[in-house]
């Protein structure tokens, strides 16, 4: 403050005119600042500074009013030197005043306040060192914890999923390594792992139960394999011992004719040349008739000689049928061999049932005789079998053809019109044991060994046609030439083309 200065400023009334103004003007910015200081109080609740506030917020108002009021309305440049003095003395009386006391007690009490708050500035900037110290402290420590804790927790976690799932692979590599299908992985928990033991689990089962079928089924297919080739050898054994006496019988019966032709001759010359002969011979001729004899003894020779024919022929298809040799492909006359079954077939396509064969051109084929046999065999039986289920009344036909289908296929039909195949077991029925017949009339394995025969054996093809009490029709396709798969390099090559 600046009052002390005035009461001698005024000796120089322009300094003076400064002097005041800059007076006046600290006046009023230390009432500003108490304003704002009075604010800054109602806003945070500073009781102590409220109360400092209360006891010195008018004092700087009413000081400059006092001064004021000393100078009056008063040009100080007109003042003489009488009334200067006395101005002189009421400013300084002014000094001895409870206000400026009370001003000097603000200026003191203002500046404690201000030394209190440089101190507390001080304290407050240690406070907060302190304080961001801590806070790095605490962050770095937070790190430290952080990272151990996630080195635990993923060690812990790693466990608790790896060791099942080792487990599980464990489990899994002995069964592929000892193909043991009857161990299981235990199953500890019901997440995700213990839902994958579960699926392993039942995959094990799963194969172990296939593979059980599976040897089942290569039992009964190597029973019946066993069962079909002794059956055959026993054929082969029956059809060989036949075959001599046969040939014995009918290589004879072209003698016997000549022979019996040659007596006949003689007879006849005899009758001629000796018309009336002793009444002993007539009576016996008579008695013989002789005639009768003469004419039907031809006819006689001949049926021996067309049963023996059809003897040796049935002979003959048995010996094919039961073929062993077939380890190499050859040229298979597949004419002859529907030809051969329809014979051995003979005596069960009496009842009613009618065979129709149109051959086309049908060259040999490279192939197995005696598989061929089979696949006819079972076709044809498949067809009488549909047929014989049919009402008496009903017409019963087999229709067999063959036609060449340049440049490839020789293809055979074997058609019959019985109740046919209805479309879902149609999907089954090259199916292994897949049967519709009576326990012991079908084994299920005569379409799934023909398929096998024609499509791995010969490299060609078996489709089935079937309605539904129409009938059903069978169309294989056999190579007219020798495939990879079907012969064998060193296989003469003497097949012709259609
Ligand atoms: N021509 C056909 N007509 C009707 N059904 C047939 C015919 N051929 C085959 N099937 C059906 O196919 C099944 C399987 O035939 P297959 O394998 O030869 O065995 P199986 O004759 O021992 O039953 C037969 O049980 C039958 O239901
Ligand atoms: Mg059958």
């Amino acid at each position: 403050m600046h009052q002390q200065q005035l009461p001698f400023a005024l000796d120089f009334p322009s300094e003076f005119q400064r002097e005041y103004v800059a007076f006046v003007q600290q006046v009023r910015n230390v009432q500003a600042l108490m304003t704002e200081v009075e604010r800054f109080v109602l806003e945070h609740n500073k009781p102590e500074l409220a109360r400092f506030l209360q006891r010195y917020l008018p004092i700087p108002q009413l000081y400059l009013e006092q001064v004021q009021s000393q100078l009056g309305e008063t040009d100080i440049s007109a003042l003489g030197g009488v009334e200067r003095a006395a101005a002189q003395q009421a400013l300084l009386a002014l000094n001895s005043s409870t206000i400026v006391g009370e001003l000097e007690q603000f200026s003191i009490d203002l500046r404690n306040w201000a030394e209190q708050a440089f101190e507390d500035e001080d304290a407050a900037h240690h406070h907060l060192d302190e304080a961001i110290q801590l806070r790095w402290q605490i962050i770095a420590h937070s790190i430290f914890y952080t990272i151990i804790l996630g080195i635990i927790i993923s060690l812990y976690t790693s466990r608790a999923i790896a060791t099942p799932i080792q487990n599980l692979t464990h489990v899994a590599r002995r069964v592929t390594q000892e193909s043991n299908f009857e161990l299981q992985a235990e199953v500890k928990t019901q997440d995700e792992v213990g839902v994958l033991a579960v699926s392993l689990n039942q995959l094990i089962q799963r194969v172990n139960a296939l593979l059980k079928e599976q040897k089942a089924e290569q039992a009964t297919r190597l029973l019946e394999n066993e069962k079909m080739s002794s059956l055959g050898q026993m054929l082969a054994g029956v059809a060989h011992e036949i075959n001599n006496p046969v040939n014995f019988i009918y290589g004879n019966l072209i003698h016997a004719d000549e022979y019996i032709r040659d007596l006949l001759e003689i007879l006849e010359l005899y009758q001629e040349k000796v018309p009336d002969p002793p009444s002993e011979i007539r009576d016996r001729t008579e008695e013989l008739e002789i005639e009768f004899l003469i004419e039907d003894l031809p006819n006689l020779v001949n049926s021996m000689q067309v049963g023996a024919d059809r003897v040796r022929q049935i002979v003959l298809s048995l010996k094919n049928f039961s073929r062993l040799d077939d380890t190499e492909p050859h040229p298979v006359n597949v004419q002859e061999c529907i030809e051969s079954t329809l014979l051995i077939l003979n005596n069960r396509i009496k009842k009613g049932i009618q065979i129709a064969c149109q051959y086309g051109n049908t060259p040999p084929i490279p192939g197995y005789t005696g598989l061929l046999y089979q696949v006819f065999m079972n076709i044809i039986s498949n067809a009488i079998d549909a047929l014989l289920e049919l009402p008496e009344s009903r017409d019963k036909q087999i229709k067999i053809t063959t036609e060449c289908q340049q440049p490839e296929w020789l293809v055979i039909r074997i058609a019959d019109n019985g109740m046919g195949i209805s479309p879902e077991n149609q999907a089954k029925i090259y199916d292994a044991f897949f049967t519709t017949k009576p326990r012991g009339v079908g084994t299920g394995l005569g379409l799934a060994i023909s398929y096998q025969i024609i499509v791995e054996k010969h490299n060609g093809k078996l489709t089935c046609d079937s309605q539904v009490d129409e009938g059903t029709e069978f169309t294989i396709f056999l190579p007219l030439h020798p495939t990879a798969e079907n012969v064998s390099p060193a296989t003469p090559a003497n097949y012709s083309t259609c």
